[in-house]
């Protein structure tokens, strides 16, 4: 579908967080248009279910950039697309600075010439390195720990420095672990290789794995497994419509961490998958990993009181339950079709150098 009237820029609009983001502006009345490498994005999604407008293509290319911006009338840039697994981005960093930095350089280039000047972007807890305090508020200080985390920093302070001096304004959205699926079973995540614990906790579940490994259950925890901060993917999507109306009309740069302000254990989602699946899993216990601390939770009040934020599915249970119902849905579509093509880097080299998967 072709948009006239002026639209919201979303690139990496065909990955999991962009889509979900998408279909919440088309439901309140935006003209979207999507960017998108495909590199893990998925077509079908765009045409079948958001029946948006794709643009397939590249960040990093500026003539591409400066067509859109030429032909289009965009009144704000939402900036999903990036690489994020963070043991590739250990053994590969020049993949991550090249996408996440150069080709936001590109894009922040590209939109100050066109006179665009509204940017929704997604950061991450991974900026924050190891927490000194839980939860974790804005003002914690930012040391990343790997390339990928450092990636999103420097487009961090990039913001900044653009805001000084051209009047760029930006909402800097920092995600915990985003988690769940439209409730209305049309949309999901479906990373390849998938290195996000619930997702290959319910393709165990599918019978897509034979195990699930907990790495280390003799943190200083409750129940001895790490505890992480779990965000429904539609309370993110609602935080970046409220993100992008407060740019409109506020037209000030703020950041912003999106979290649910408590954690849930490995063990916890293990066991609450086993519930809501009605099947027993094989678990492993390995070995801790270096660099992953005991508990990783943030404080969301901040969006809470200047956004007016308020997440409709804080519980761990209804985020694996429309999980669920999404997985099976794509897994019976995916036994009827091909499953898309593994990327050359194995999964084994994209996730195992991690210490925490994916940001
Ligand atoms: N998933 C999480 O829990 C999480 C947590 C913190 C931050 N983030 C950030 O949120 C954003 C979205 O994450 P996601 O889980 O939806 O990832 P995703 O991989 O599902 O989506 C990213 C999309 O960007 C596209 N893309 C990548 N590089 C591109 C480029 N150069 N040009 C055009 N398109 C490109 C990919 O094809 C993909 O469709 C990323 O920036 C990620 O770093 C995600």
């Amino acid at each position: 579908m072709i948009q006239s009237q002026p639209a919201v820029l979303v690139t990496g609009g065909a990955g999991y967080i962009g889509s979900h983001v998408v279909k919440a502006l088309q439901t309140k009345g935006y003209s979207v248009i999507i960017l998108d490498s495909l590199v893990y994005g998925h077509r079908d999604i765009v045409e079948q279910v958001l029946q948006a407008e794709l643009v397939v293509g590249d960040i990093c290319d500026r003539a591409l950039l400066d067509h859109l911006f030429a032909t289009r009338e965009i009144v704000a840039v939402m900036h999903f697309a990036a690489y994020a697994y963070v043991g590739e981005s250990v053994t590969n960093p020049a993949k991550y600075y090249r996408n996440n930095v150069a080709g936001t350089l590109t894009l922040l280039e590209a939109m100050v010439a066109a006179s665009v000047k509204k940017l929704v972007f997604s950061s991450t807890c991974a900026t924050y390195g190891i927490p000194k305090q839980v939860p974790i508020p804005e003002t914690h200080p930012q040391a990343p720990i790997n390339p990928y985390g450092t990636s999103k920093l420097i487009v961090e302070q990039m913001l900044a420095d653009f805001d000084a001096a051209y009047g760029l304004k930006s909402v800097c959205f920092r995600y915990f672990n985003a988690a769940g699926a439209d409730p209305e079973g049309q949309l999901g995540e479906d990373h390849s290789p998938e290195p996000h614990l619930i997702p290959l906790v319910l393709l165990t579940a599918l019978g897509q794995r034979d195990s699930i490994s907990i790495f280390g259950d003799r943190y200083p925890t409750p129940d001895g497994t790490c505890i992480r901060d779990y965000i429904h993917v539609c309370d993110l999507a609602d935080a970046h419509l409220l993100g992008l109306e407060y740019l409109l009309e506020q037209d000030t740069s703020q950041t912003f961490n999106l979290s649910n302000g408590s954690g849930f254990s490995v063990r916890a989602v293990i066991d609450t998958v086993q519930r809501v699946t009605q099947r027993e899993l094989t678990v492993q216990i390995c070995p801790a990993r270096a660099g992953d601390p005991p508990i990783l939770v943030g404080s969301c009040d901040r969006a809470r009181e200047i956004l007016g934020w308020q997440p409709q599915f804080p519980q761990l249970e209804t985020m694996l339950h429309h999980a669920w119902a999404w997985h099976q849905k794509r897994h019976k579509s995916h036994v009827n079709g091909p499953r898309r093509k593994l990327e050359k880097t194995s999964h084994r080299e994209l996730v195992s150098a991690s210490a925490a998967g994916r940001h």
